[in-house]
């Protein structure tokens, strides 16, 4: 087991629906913290470096559109494991793989706004908190 810190954002999605604390309420129940939060509202140019990855894939317009759309909660979430097990309660990126008992699972009906991000390794959870929070 290690103590790890993981970087999880709250979609517009979330925030618009209302359902801010029903998802902070199942991460903290499962045992984590959440070391630091703040509302953000993200442009295109951080975007285009958070999803480079993806920045070629067709559906990335549809991401900056959705992801501008409004506010998202930024957080930095610890606790053992916590990259690891975070991606274990949000559930698959795809809705219809994400297994009930999952935010994702629970909670998304389509995989464009599904909800939640979590860092997907430690290496890129320090990154993510670096671009986010600074530090
Ligand atoms: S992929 O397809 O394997 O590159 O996808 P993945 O690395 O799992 O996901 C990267 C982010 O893209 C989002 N995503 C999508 N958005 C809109 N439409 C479609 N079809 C789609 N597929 C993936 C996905 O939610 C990931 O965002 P984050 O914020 O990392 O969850």
């Amino acid at each position: 087991m290690a103590f790890e810190r993981t970087y999880i954002m709250l979609k517009p999605d979330c925030l618009k629906r209302g359902l801010m604390g029903e998802v902070i309420g199942r991460i903290e129940k499962k045992g984590y913290r959440i070391a630091d939060c703040k509302m953000l509202n993200l442009d295109e140019a951080i975007l285009r470096e958070h999803y480079a990855h993806i920045a070629d894939r067709p559906f990335f317009p549809e991401i900056v559109a959705y992801m501008t759309s409004g506010p998202v909660l930024a957080m930095i979430v610890e606790g053992e494991n916590a990259v690891k097990g975070m991606r274990i309660l949000m559930g698959a990126t795809k809705f219809e793989e994400a297994t009930a008992g999952t935010i994702r699972g629970d909670l998304a009906f389509c995989t464009s706004e599904n909800i939640i991000h979590g860092s997907d390794s430690v290496e890129n959870a320090e990154i993510e908190i670096r671009r986010f929070f600074g530090c």
